[in-house]
């Protein structure tokens, strides 16, 4: 017999067929002629029912361990399918005495189960994250392919803090043959990459914009970095970012329509596809992201920056999502568009969502050579290229950053920011 996923058992197969499986035991229950095994092997949230009679010798297996099991598939009285086993294996042995964290049955606060990264996969509710997780990711590819636009990695390592927030981790070399060199030298060790100053990628969007001002539509979804001391529930070290970038957009009206048929989008098939995984978590916002159109559309005008309460506020008080527009230029960065008539303001948004706050920032950018050239600090030519693309065929450019693991955090109403992502990075934790 062919192994079997349990997604694949309850989708496509019938009582009467012969099949294996392989998973990890969640549950057992001793009756007197037979033992009940609830196996789980990650494809769905789903546990198979496994019937093995009391005389089998592999009856003491323990909730953990890894199995393989063949048998016939039949309907209990109640509908369910289950599998009778005639063939029952023990793959990998799992045992509390030995130090295995999870106790059959048992809920465990997420702070608890956090400590245990490795494991953390193998825990139901963590599960289902992860797979919700990538059905986002997959439905964010797709939205924007049927969309028209054209994936393109940016680079990871840069010479440029795009958001100028001074947020950046400097990447310094550790060959031994560089480190003597550069003694020799006096080149300082920050300066060391190349001789030059480099950094993790704090934004894809300058590069980004390159690309668009060739191909039109175009986006990149990958890791970004951010060295803020921070200990909040909202902030990682390491996060994901979906950025677009449009070219010949002027308005921001039109970026928001975008970003509000996207999240209406992805959160619809999300709400379709994902029913049961989305079943695991006490709230979702899910919904609200999907639907309320009224509230959705609420703007308002920003007259100072926000505070995470401010967020907080704005979004209770609105009862949903909402957009901030029209920001102070002076607190934003430099590649932002004046407003038209109005040069203390940039034509910038943030969309606030429930239970996070900022989920995503964008703006027109800045497309006049030299107001743009007038921000970028004297002196300063890392930015040359970037100032190139306003020489060469300029357009009215626009575009946004929307942070994954914020996103997800909003939608299943999580907590704290450390739970949306398989392994975490934050200040001072990067144990795994
Ligand atoms: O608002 P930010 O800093 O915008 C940019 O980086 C732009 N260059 C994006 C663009 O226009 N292409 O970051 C964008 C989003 C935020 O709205 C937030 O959701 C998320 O990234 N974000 C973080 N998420 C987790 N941890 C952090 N430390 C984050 N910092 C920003
Ligand atoms: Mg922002």
């Amino acid at each position: 017999v062919e192994h079997s996923t349990i997604a694949s058992i309850f989708q496509k197969h019938f009582p009467g067929d012969i099949v294996e499986i392989k998973g990890w035991v969640k549950s057992k229950r001793k009756m007197k002629e037979n033992v009940f095994i609830d196996v789980n092997d990650g494809s769905c949230s789903k546990k198979l029912q496994i019937v093995v009679p009391q005389q089998n010798k592999n009856t003491d297996i323990t909730t953990g361990a890894s199995i393989a099991a063949t048998g016939k598939l039949n309907t209990t009285a109640s509908g369910q399918i289950e599998l009778q086993a005639t063939k029952i294996d023990i793959l990998g042995e799992c045992s509390l005495n030995k130090g295995y964290p999870f106790a059959p049955r048992k809920i465990y606060p997420s702070e608890y189960i956090r400590q245990y990264l490795h494991l953390r996969p193998r825990t139901n509710k963590f599960a289902s994250l992860l797979r919700i997780r990538d059905a986002l990711n997959f439905e964010i590819h797709n939205f924007l392919h049927l969309n028209g636009f054209v994936n393109v990695h940016t680079p990871i390592l840069t010479s440029s803090d795009c958001e100028g927030a001074g947020e950046v981790f400097v990447v310094t070399p550790n060959s031994k043959q560089l480190l003597k060199d550069m003694r020799k030298s006096h080149v300082s060790l920050e300066e060391a990459y190349f001789n030059k100053k480099a950094y993790l990628s704090v934004s894809g969007q300058l590069h980004l914009e390159a690309a668009a001002h060739g191909l039109c539509r175009v986006y990149t979804f990958g890791p970004t970095f951010r060295a803020e001391n921070s200990k909040s529930k909202h902030h990682l070290s390491e996060f994901y970012m979906l950025e677009v970038e449009m070219a010949f957009t002027d308005s921001i009206e039109e970026l928001i329509s975008f970003i509000e048929r996207l999240i209406r989008t992805i959160s619809s098939e999300v709400l379709n596809k994902c029913s049961e995984d989305i079943a695991n978590f006490q709230s979702t916002t899910l919904d609200v992201l999907e639907k309320n159109v009224d509230r959705f559309k609420s703007e308002y005008c920003a007259k100072e920056g926000l505070s995470k309460e401010h967020e907080m506020f704005l979004v209770k008080h609105c009862g949903g999502p909402v957009f901030v527009i029209n920001w102070p230029k002076q607190i934003k960065p430099f590649y932002m568009k004046e407003c038209v008539n109005d040069a203390i303001r940039v034509s910038a948004l943030d969309l606030l969502g429930p239970n996070v706050g900022e989920i995503v920032g964008g703006s027109l950018r800045e497309n006049d050579y030299q107001k743009l050239k007038g921000r970028i600090p004297e002196g300063n030519t890392e930015l040359d290229w970037y100032l190139d693309l306003r020489k060469f065929g300029s357009v009215p450019t626009a575009g946004f950053g929307l942070g994954f693991e914020r996103l997800i955090q909003s939608m299943l109403s999580i907590n704290n920011i450390r739970d949306t992502i398989p392994f975490p990075r934050w200040a001072h934790n990067c144990s795994m």
